[in-house]
């Protein structure tokens, strides 16, 4: 493949550029204008001397696109790795079966029994429970510290700590990590860092440039797009993706070549999608800000949301999801839902549709009323995850379900 070249180029270019090239090979197989799915779970040698040149190429790590098993790489992931290292500004990207296999298999790859990991809260309930419960079987202990208390992570910092780990924007509550203030802390202590930019996307927010070690994603949400495929990334460095890429030939979790051609082709949308998702959102928040029926909007574009400073100095735009309480209990927040015409009811985001969820009903209902408060969940919680549609419409609708709920 074409990389080495093509690669010095896109570092100059803009996130819409990049989305739709980075990491191509313009040398095309069939001169077929789109990168082809090459869909095969192993690649062949033609005879004894092909094979000598394959030891030789890995021995001496010679550059070379050549491969020998699908667990080890495939040519369409590769692309996709190449356009996501571009677009999150990192040396190197690594693709998953799923965010979750992006998030477990990076920590694992650096962890080991003995170390410990700090946590923001207000973060993905199964990243909560692997950090929490899964490491601790294999000896690594964890803190869980308040989003955006940095006197509390620090004070969290232990002799063996080696991963800060956090979440931004964090779900459901939309909380904005600092993330110069957490590199600053990072650095002085020598523990690195990891950010799940999910929420955020490349085009909202780029963590490695302000010194963050390691970037995932849920590929899934916004990179992908349309709401039909799983996948997950990280971005770092060549060392450290090396060394994680490393832990996936045991572990696994690699991509399929057809979900990494759907994400690719997701991705040449992301800087349209997503500027018209954080505008539609935005709407959205202010519009919800002025009803009588909504208790508390969180949206990090509000100017009363706790993050909102920090949001203006270090992104380019808030997302598209926005949260809210309605003076409501349980049952009442989910009729007000049932009115809505335009979202679907459950609870995933990122995509062309939009989609809305009572956290207390969709992720957290195996948990008790009180155990979800504790982690402040409550029952008149709402998640709305805006899509592609009109953001007039998605007003209207949400007024008319106002009108419904206020009249009962
Ligand atoms: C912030 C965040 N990280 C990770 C994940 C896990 O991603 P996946 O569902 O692709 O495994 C999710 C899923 O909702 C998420 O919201």
């Amino acid at each position: 493949m074409l990389k080495k070249d093509n690669l010095s180029q896109t570092s100059n270019w803009l996130e819409s550029t990049q989305a739709v090239h980075a990491g191509e090979n313009r040398n095309r197989p069939y001169h077929s204008l789109i990168d082809p799915i090459v869909q095969t779970s192993t690649y062949v040698f033609d005879d004894y001397d092909d094979i000598q040149q394959f030891i030789k190429e890995q021995n001496e790590g010679l550059p070379t696109d050549r491969l020998d098993y699908g667990r080890y790489g495939n040519p369409t992931v590769r692309v996709v790795e190449e356009r996501l290292a571009a677009l999150e500004h990192g040396e190197s990207a690594l693709l998953f079966a799923s965010g979750m296999a992006a998030v477990t298999t990076t920590l694992l790859s650096f962890l080991s029994s003995g170390d410990h990991i700090i946590l923001t809260d207000d973060c993905y309930r199964r990243t909560r429970e692997f950090g929490i419960n899964f490491l601790k079987r294999f000896g690594v202990d964890s803190s869980v510290v308040p989003m955006g208390d940095y006197d509390a992570l620090e004070a969290a910092i232990q002799k063996n700590t080696r991963f800060i780990i956090s979440e931004t924007p964090t779900n459901p509550y939309l909380r904005v990590l600092d993330v110069e203030r957490v590199v600053s802390l990072a650095k002085k202590h020598g523990i690195k860092t990891l950010v799940d930019s999910t929420f955020a996307t490349p085009f909202n927010l780029r963590p490695l440039d302000y010194g963050i070690d390691l970037v995932v994603h849920s590929g899934t949400k916004y990179l992908s797009g349309h709401h039909d495929i799983l996948s997950g990334v990280v971005v770092g460095s060549a060392e450290d993706i090396t060394l994680i890429r490393d832990h996936v030939c045991t572990l696994g979790p690699v991509a399929d070549p057809q979900n990494a051609y759907l994400l690719l082709r997701g991705l040449k949308t992301l800087a349209l999608r997503l500027r018209h998702q954080n505008d539609s959102a935005f709407q959205v928040a202010r519009f919800l800000e002025n009803q009588p029926s909504i208790n508390t909007v969180y949206y990090p574009g509000l100017e009363s949301h706790p993050d909102h400073d920090v949001a203006l100095r270090q992104m380019h735009g808030f997302g598209g999801v926005v949260s809210f309480t309605l003076n409501a209990n349980l049952e009442q927040t989910a009729r007000f839902i049932d009115h809505l015409k335009i979202p679907f009811i459950t609870p995933s985001l990122g995509g062309a549709e939009s989609l809305i969820n009572q956290p207390s009903l969709m992720s957290y209902y195996s948990l008790t009323p009180a155990e979800r408060e504790e982690i402040g969940i409550h029952d008149n919680l709402v998640r709305y995850a805006v899509g592609l549609e009109d953001a007039k419409d998605l007003i209207n609708d949400l007024a008319q379900a106002l009108v419904k709920f206020e009249s009962k």
